[in-house]
């Protein structure tokens, strides 16, 4: 299957360009497009063939479900069962924009689009090509991350095509995405509201709006024992293909912990990546040193991320030493991914972060 690019620019595009869009999510096709968080690979939510097509052209288990995207309340019926209160205020406040709800599917979600569960993933982007998408073909869009599975989620189009192409009708390329990392999930089927993937809404703005929010305890760092309830979650993820490891302390430490680390690493033959910051970058000696941004902008850091990861796959690199970044706001996010593609490797550099470890 040859795969159509459509370009977008400053978010116009050609008007027979978009019917072609249209036309394809309409007839049961596939058609990659940007949200504001990372590209996802559409198909009709409503229409379990395409929802079978997404998982094959991804290679993604079945049992891993999609995010239905829509345009507007007015679609929301159509998605899901019931929306409680807290839903609503959180519909308010988010909506348009990166939080997705986990509710009680409707009857007009097929098991195919929701791995088979009685839930359903649901959010309204607010890039405006997925609206204009979505509004103009008045499909309700399923979509995962853009990626083949185990890959780190395309943030341009260049990346969905890598992974992608002659596996999906379209692709509509709306330039680098702005966020960068996926949607915060966040369940709402239980008594008490649980965030199921950090993301760019963080845990202190959803409790803002709607009191008390917990963190499913299957995401904490080594709990094995514990399943994450995402089932995206539980498989190794946003991996690069090189083995990573996070080396946490003070910036002092970790520079010289990751040099050392690459003298012997490249004494054995490997080929070494180094995931620096705008503050550390010169003073690594050797190995490719990709910096991700500047150490105090988060955001930044989030937005850079897995562009940094696809990069060392260009490489060619063996293993990747990578800096560790502050747990708080969106770092929650960007360290639960840097963990996630690290296996859950990692080791502290300097005598104060051994002592820590020791107390735990
Ligand atoms: O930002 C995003 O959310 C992007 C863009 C394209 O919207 N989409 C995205 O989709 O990240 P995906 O498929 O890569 O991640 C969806 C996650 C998976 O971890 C999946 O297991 C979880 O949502 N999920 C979907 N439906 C669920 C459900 N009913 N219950 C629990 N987890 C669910
Ligand atoms: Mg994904």
């Amino acid at each position: 299957m040859g795969t159509r690019v459509f370009t977008a620019k400053d978010n116009q595009m050609d008007s027979a360009e978009w019917e072609e869009a249209v036309s394809i999510l309409r007839s049961g096709g596939l058609v990659a497009f940007p949200t504001e968080t990372v590209y996802g690979l559409g198909g009709d939510a409503t229409n379990p063939e395409a929802a079978q097509k997404i998982y094959q052209a991804k290679g993604r288990p079945s049992d891993n479900p999609l995010i239905v995207h829509i345009a507007d309340l007015s679609q929301l019926g159509d998605v899901v069962a019931e929306m409680p209160e807290i839903g609503r205020r959180l519909a308010e406040h988010f909506w348009p924009g990166p939080l997705t709800m986990i509710l009680k599917k409707s009857d007009t979600i097929p098991y195919e689009t929701t791995g088979g569960l009685d839930t359903v993933a649901v959010r309204m982007p607010s890039h405006p090509i997925a609206q204009l998408l979505l509004k103009k073909s008045g499909v309700m869009i399923a979509a995962p991350s853009a990626n083949a599975s185990g890959r780190p989620s395309p943030t341009t189009a260049a990346h969905v095509w890598e992974d992608l192409r002659n596996r999906i009708d379209a692709i509509i390329d709306g330039g680098t995405v702005g966020i960068g990392i996926e949607s915060t999930i966040i369940d709402l089927t239980e008594d008490n509201p649980l965030i199921l993937r950090p993301g760019f809404v963080t845990k202190e703005m959803l409790e803002d709006v709607i009191g008390p929010v917990g963190m499913d305890p299957g995401l904490e760092k080594e709990n094995t024992k514990v399943r994450p309830k995402a089932p995206g979650m539980r498989y190794r993820h946003y991996a690069p293909r090189a083995e990573l490891t996070l080396v946490e302390g003070s910036s002092r430490d970790v520079v010289a912990k990751i040099n050392d680390m690459t003298e012997v690493a490249m004494a054995k033959g490997q080929r070494v990546g180094i995931l620096a910051t705008e503050e550390t970058k010169r003073e690594y000696c050797r190995g490719e040193v990709v910096s991700v941004g500047k150490r105090r902008d988060e955001a930044e850091i989030a937005g850079h991320l897995y562009a940094v990861l696809r990069r060392f796959d260009d490489l060619g690199v063996d293993v990747i030493y990578s800096e560790s970044f502050d747990d708080s706001g969106v770092g929650q996010a960007v360290m639960n991914r840097l963990l996630k593609a690290a296996g859950y490797r990692r080791i502290s550099a300097g005598e104060d972060m051994d002592r820590v470890h020791s107390f735990k």
